[in-house]
C-alpha cells in the first residue's frame, strides 16, 4: 500500500519534476486530441543525442514542452504550456504558438497597402493582436517529421486563403522546427503570396529556465544587444518614434536582473511589454541579439535571429487564473518571451522596416533559441 501511494505521488509529481531525457536523434509521433470538427492533432517529440527533447503539436505548430538540462545535468520543461490540448482549446495568451499573419498589433486593424484599405480581425478592442481572431495559432498544421544532418526536426506547412482574417492573397507558409545537437531549438519561416500582404511571423514562448512551475522571473538576468525600443502609447501601439534605452528601466544593455526595475518599467498590468530595436533591416544569417540567464539552474539560453526586432513580455497579464502543466499556476511574471519580429503596426508605419511580401518575393526568418549551462 505504502509502494503504490509511494509510485502514485511519484507519477503525480512526475510532470513537475523531470520528464526527461529522451534520447535521439529521433522523433516521436503521438496523439494530442481531437477538435470539435474531429480533426485529430498529433504530438511530435524531437530529441538529441543529449537528452534534450522538444513537443510540438500541429495545433498552433505549439512548443508545449521544452526539456534542457541544468548545470548538474538535471533536464527540466523550461516553457509554460497545457498537458493536453482542452487547455489550449480553452483559451490562452498565445503560449508556444506560432503567431500570424502579422504577429504583434495592428493600430485600428485596419492598414493601406497600394492605395486600398484592409479591415482585419480585430482582437484588442478596435485593435488587432496576432493575427486577428482566429491567427495561425489556432490553426491546424500539415507536420512532416524527419531527420535532417542538423537534428530531428518538424516541417509544419500552412496556406492561409486569400482574406482570411481580411489579409490579401493566398499565403503559403512553411515552419521547420529542429532540434540540433548543440541544444539549439532552431525555428525557420518561409512564406509566399500570389497577391501583395504583410506578413509578421514570431514564435510566443513562454521561458522560465528555472522550470515552468518555478515562480517569479525576477532573478532571471537579462542583455539585449539594443540602443533603442519602439516607444509605445498605454495601448501598446507604436507612436513611430524610435528612442534610446539609456537612463531608461529598458536599458538591458548591461547583464541585468529583469525584477529589478520591474515596477519602475510600468505599464498596464505592470511589467515589460516593448519592441526592442535590435537593427533597422532583417539580416541574412541569424545574429546573436540577447542573451537570458538563471542563477540557480545555471541555465543559459542565447536568441540569435535574422528579425530587427524583439518583443520583451514578462508574462504581466498572467494572473493566475491558468493551471498548466503538471497543476503549475501561472502567476504574473513567472516566464519571459522573447518574441523575435519586425516591429508592431509596422503595416501602418512607412518608418519602420517593411513586411510587405509582394509575389515573387519569399519571405525568410530564422530565429535560434540556444541552451547552454554556466559549468559544463
Ligand atoms: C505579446 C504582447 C503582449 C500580450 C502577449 C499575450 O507579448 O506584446 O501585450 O498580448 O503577447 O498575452
Amino acid at each position: 500500500m505504502r509502494f503504490l501511494s509511494g509510485l502514485l505521488l511519484i507519477m503525480a509529481l512526475s510532470p513537475l519534476v523531470n520528464a526527461g531525457p529522451k534520447t535521439g536523434p529521433a522523433y516521436t509521433e503521438e496523439p494530442f486530441g481531437t477538435l470539435a470538427d474531429g480533426t485529430k492533432i498529433t504530438a511530435y517529440t524531437l530529441a538529441n543525442t543529449n537528452g534534450a527533447w522538444a513537443k510540438i503539436i500541429t495545433y498552433g505548430g505549439i512548443v508545449t514542452e521544452l526539456h534542457v538540462p541544468d548545470q548538474n545535468g538535471q533536464f527540466d520543461d523550461i516553457v509554460l504550456g497545457f498537458d493536453n490540448l482542452k487547455g489550449y482549446l480553452a483559451g490562452h495568451p498565445y503560449f508556444g504558438c506560432i503567431t500570424g499573419r502579422v504577429a504583434n498589433r495592428v493600430r485600428n486593424a485596419q492598414f493601406t497597402l497600394d492605395g486600398k484599405t484592409y479591415k482585419v480581425g480585430a482582437t484588442n478592442g478596435e485593435h488587432s493582436l496576432h493575427g486577428g481572431i482566429s491567427g495561425f495559432d489556432k490553426k491546424v498544421w500539415k507536420a512532416e517529421p524527419m531527420l535532417t544532418a542538423d537534428g530531428p526536426a518538424l516541417k509544419l506547412s500552412y496556406t492561409s486563403r486569400d482574406k482570411e482574417e481580411g489579409y490579401p492573397g493566398n499565403l503559403q507558409c512553411v515552419v521547420t522546427y529542429t532540434m540540433t545537437a548543440d541544444n539549439a531549438l532552431r525555428i525557420d519561416y518561409h512564406a509566399t503570396t500570389d497577391k501583395p500582404t504583410p506578413v509578421n511571423l514570431t514564435n510566443h514562448s513562454y521561458f522560465n529556465l528555472a522550470g515552468h512551475h518555478a515562480g517569479s522571473i525576477g532573478e532571471h538576468i537579462l542583455q539585449l544587444a539594443a540602443e533603442q525600443f519602439t516607444a509605445s502609447d498605454e495601448l501598446l501601439l507604436p507612436t513611430g518614434k524610435i528612442v534610446s534605452v539609456a537612463n531608461t528601466p529598458f536599458d538591458f544593455r548591461q547583464p541585468t536582473a529583469v525584477g529589478k526595475r520591474l515596477q519602475e518599467a510600468g505599464g498596464k498590468p505592470v511589467g515589460y511589454d516593448l519592441n526592442y530595436v535590435t537593427g533597422m533591416q532583417p539580416t541574412p544569417q541569424p545574429r546573436h541579439v540577447a542573451t537570458l540567464s538563471e542563477p540557480k539552474t545555471g541555465r543559459i539560453l542565447k536568441v540569435l535571429t535574422t528579425e530587427p526586432g524583439v518583443q520583451l513580455y514578462t508574462g504581466n497579464f498572467l494572473d493566475g487564473t491558468i493551471t498548466g502543466k503538471g497543476g503549475a499556476v501561472y502567476k504574473q511574471h513567472t516566464a519571459i518571451c522573447l518574441e523575435t519580429q519586425h516591429f508592431p503596426d509596422s503595416a501602418n508605419r512607412p518608418e519602420f522596416p517593411s513586411i510587405i511580401l509582394r509575389p515573387g518575393e519569399t519571405y525568410r526568418q530564422t530565429t535560434i533559441y540556444q541552451f547552454s549551462t554556466a559549468k559544463k
